[in-house]
């Protein structure tokens, strides 16, 4: 089965064939490349791990954008483009944006925008404010975030597309309520991109949201790998066990960020994080092999025994 052709009938025969494609040796160098995933449509490939940035936004009055920037380059130096961003204060959006016009990065990044108010033209304050400020006319691609004023910003977002000012269209949740609206939505509407929240310990996802985006043609980025942190309390104090080393996972990071990778029909995972380490950890979970069917089985049946 190939990486750049996944459907839901190939998904389960096909994780062991996935997990071999993707095996190459675990790399000590940056310019390992991550693999990467084709967009169902247009075939672009995007790289399968990239950066939450709303925790690092946020924090940039008081911290300012070094470790931002340290991570962003640290994710640029393996390849990987996606940065997803959320709607922040013009002090934030401003310094951020900086950033995102440096020479070294511009060019590279593949951005994620979301409007997240309800109001259309609070909306269109929103997308104008972040084209102005980070230097750009053109998104990669639009989300109504979680949901918020869907058909109120709809429209715009088609309007966004036509005139090329995105590329793709989308929509995102990060939480189980959203999923009913989400699945009639994508089954009605022509939507590129949807962002949902799925891990090792969410994974309802990976019975009905994602084989329908994979059956409808719209690429999948995964949220909440972590659960926004709450992840590492739950596996706390829990030992790593030896058998994960035989899908080349050294971390808990990255037992749930290869539990997400191996599903074909996720085209990208996003990680927020401020930390270096962290991010480093977090792109090589992308090396390796990917865990089968059986392995992901196991790491559930770990996961629930916590
Ligand atoms: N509705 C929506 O559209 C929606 C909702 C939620 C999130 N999102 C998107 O998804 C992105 C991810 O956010 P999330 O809430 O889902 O966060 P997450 O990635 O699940 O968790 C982030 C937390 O994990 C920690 N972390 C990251 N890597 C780690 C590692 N290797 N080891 C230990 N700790 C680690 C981070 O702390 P450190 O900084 O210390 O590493 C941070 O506190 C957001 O930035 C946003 O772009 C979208």
């Amino acid at each position: 089965m190939s990486v750049t052709t996944c459907t839901r009938r190939g998904f389960l025969g096909g994780l062991s064939a996935l997990g071999a494609l993707l095996a190459r040796p675990v790399p000590g160098l940056a310019q390992e490349r991550l693999p990467a995933r084709a967009i169902p449509a247009t075939g672009e490939m995007l790289p399968v791990v990239g950066l939450g940035s709303s925790k690092a936004v946020r924090l940039i009055p008081d911290a300012g954008t070094d470790s931002l920037a340290t991570v962003l380059r640290m994710l640029v130096s393996y390849g990987g483009r996606v940065v997803d961003t959320t709607p922040y204060p013009e002090e934030n959006e401003r310094r951020f944006g900086e950033l995102l016009q440096s020479p070294d990065l511009r060019d590279d990044l593949f951005i994620t925008m979301k409007i997240n108010t309800t109001d259309a033209q609070t909306g269109v304050q929103q997308v104008r404010q972040a084209q102005r400020l980070f230097g750009r006319r053109t998104f990669d691609v639009l989300q109504v975030m979680s949901l918020r004023g869907l058909n109120s910003h709809w429209p715009n977002l088609l309007d966004w597309k036509e005139t090329g000012e995105t590329r793709y269209v989308g929509v995102t949740v990060s939480n189980y309520e959203d999923y009913g609206v989400l699945e009639s939505f994508i089954s009605s509407e022509t939507v590129d991109f949807l962002q949902v929240n799925y891990s090792v310990v969410e994974t309802l996802a990976e019975d009905r949201i994602i084989p329908l985006a994979q059956d409808l043609g719209v690429a999948v980025i995964v949220n909440g790998p972590f659960m926004n942190g709450d992840y590492f309390g739950l596996v706390s104090g829990a030992e790593l066990p030896d058998w994960v080393a035989d899908f080349d996972c050294t971390s808990w990071a990255q037992f749930s960020l290869k539990y997400i990778l191996a599903h074909p029909g996720v085209n990208c995972v996003l990680t927020e994080t401020t930390n270096s380490q962290h991010m480093r950890e977090n792109i090589e979970s992308a090396f390796g092999r990917m865990p089968d069917d059986s392995e992901r089985q196991r790491m559930r049946e770990l996961i629930l025994s916590l």
